[in-house]
């Protein structure tokens, strides 16, 4: 018996199905990680991984960067969390609202928090009740957000969650990413009653899909005619392309943003962006209350800042060669070994779907041989190889990955390919 088996068995009794967040478990149990350093995992077996899930996303710069955890160290011991305003949320703030040309912001604990107070905050300030969310979009673990949802809802089979009052739920209209026409028909209905659109630019939780040209325009256009705040949840996409956010590349520009995972540089995180007249309602100058006991403490915005300051001068573009070789390579592999493989990437996001057709939304998505896709991770898993543990997420590449990591998985995936063919 591995030593990861003996702790699952341990953990399955201290937190449900041995886990705290539920993407984190595969059959027959997840692996447990004693230490991570650059794009390398290692287990409690002394096994080592090649890791493409990166914590599910802040880990651009690989795993422990010495510029992080130097400074975490050193701010350890001037301040943890006093809850209270102090100069280390000033400066992320400060670097934020400047690389993205946000007017104001807020810090929270997590991306369903930032996205949580960003619909709540849509709301009171339109005084109107409806949300437009894109199906196989996830936006975190709320309530509103649990509505024909991705990531492991889709996984797990639950896309939208038992345990949300209908009446809350009855406020939450899902529509089809990359189909204006099924976003003009909720408008059509709805109309002047709904708040907001919400939706991640790319999508990024039902493995990774991109915008179609004209569809982010056209949501823009759409809200703008009915009055109604477009929310763009970048809490994956935010600085994962550039230094900045997704925005910025489409010259689109949502009402409010919500942020998470890389500005974080690896500790808890999220945060809400809009112009000051939108921030403004925020408690306590306005009246939409949004609060957290640890929302910009020290040690994340010490480690976010560390993080971004290696980011402002790092070469994105490196990011978007490894994809096009990784996710070329292992569709290649796929298909020479008679599998029905495709994919789809952006930068240093990729993802690989045991699919026959292109997949451009969540009905297309979840045609894919989602059972597969799990035996290819686990075969992978055995050979040193972590991809991200589900069909429906998103595969990450770090700046501490390079051209030998990449050879060495093309190499390990052949086995993977022939085992599953
Ligand atoms: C697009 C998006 N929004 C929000 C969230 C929720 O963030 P968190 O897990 O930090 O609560 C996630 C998490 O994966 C996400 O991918």
């Amino acid at each position: 018996m591995s030593e990861s088996d003996r702790m699952f068995k341990k953990s399955a009794e201290i937190f449900p199905s041995g886990v705290n967040s539920p993407v984190r478990y595969f059959s027959p149990h997840p692996v447990f990680i004693r230490r991570a350093s650059g794009p390398h995992m290692f287990d409690e077996d002394g096994n080592t991984y090649i890791d493409y899930c990166l914590g599910f996303g802040p880990h651009i710069l690989g795993h422990s960067h010495p510029a992080v955890a130097e400074a975490l160290k050193e701010q350890a011991d001037r301040a943890i969390s006093p809850g209270t305003a102090n100069r280390y949320e000033q400066e992320l703030g400060q670097m934020i609202l400047e690389a993205t040309g946000e007017e104001m912001m807020r810090f929270t604990n997590s991306g369903t928090e930032a996205t949580m107070h960003a619909i709540r905050l849509a709301r009171g300030y339109t005084g109107r009740k409806f949300i437009v969310k894109m199906e196989g979009c996830y936006h975190g673990a709320h309530d509103y957000s649990l509505i024909k949802t991705g990531s492991g809802g889709i996984t797990f089979g639950s896309p939208s969650s038992r345990g949300i009052p209908p009446e809350v739920a009855g406020t939450v209209i899902p529509v089809t990413f990359n189909d204006l026409n099924s976003v003009e028909d909720a408008f059509r209905n709805f109309g002047k009653n709904i708040a907001a659109v919400i939706t991640e630019p790319v999508m990024g939780n039902a493995g990774v899909i991109l915008p179609e040209d004209g569809f982010l325009e056209g949501l823009r256009d759409i809200c703008d005619r009915y009055s109604a705040l477009l929310i763009l949840d970048e809490v994956i996409t935010g600085f994962r392309f550039h230094y900045g956010n997704y925005q910025q590349l489409t010259g689109i520009r949502a009402d409010i943003t919500t942020y998470g995972k890389i500005i974080g540089g690896g500790l808890p995180v999220g945060a809400l962006a809009s112009s000051k007249s939108i921030m403004r309602y925020l408690a306590p100058s306005g009246s939409v209350y949004e609060a957290g006991t640890f929302s910009g403490n020290p040690m994340t915005m010490a480690a976010g800042t560390a993080a971004l300051n290696v980011l402002k001068h790092s070469n994105y573009s490196m990011l978007d060669t490894m994809s096009e070789e990784i996710l070329g390579g292992i569709i290649r592999v796929l298909r020479n070994n008679g599998l029905n493989a495709t994919g789809n990437r952006i930068g240093g996001m990729f993802q690989f779907f045991f699919n026959t057709d292109a997949v451009k939304n969540y009905n297309s998505a979840i045609k894919s041989n989602s059972e597969m896709y799990m035996k290819f991770f686990s075969y992978s898993l055995e050979n040193g190889i972590y991809f991200a543990p589900g069909q429906f997420e998103t595969n990450f590449l770090s700046f501490s990955h390079t051209a030998r990591e990449i050879d060495d998985t093309l190499k390990r995936v052949e086995i993977s390919a022939e085992k599953i063919a």
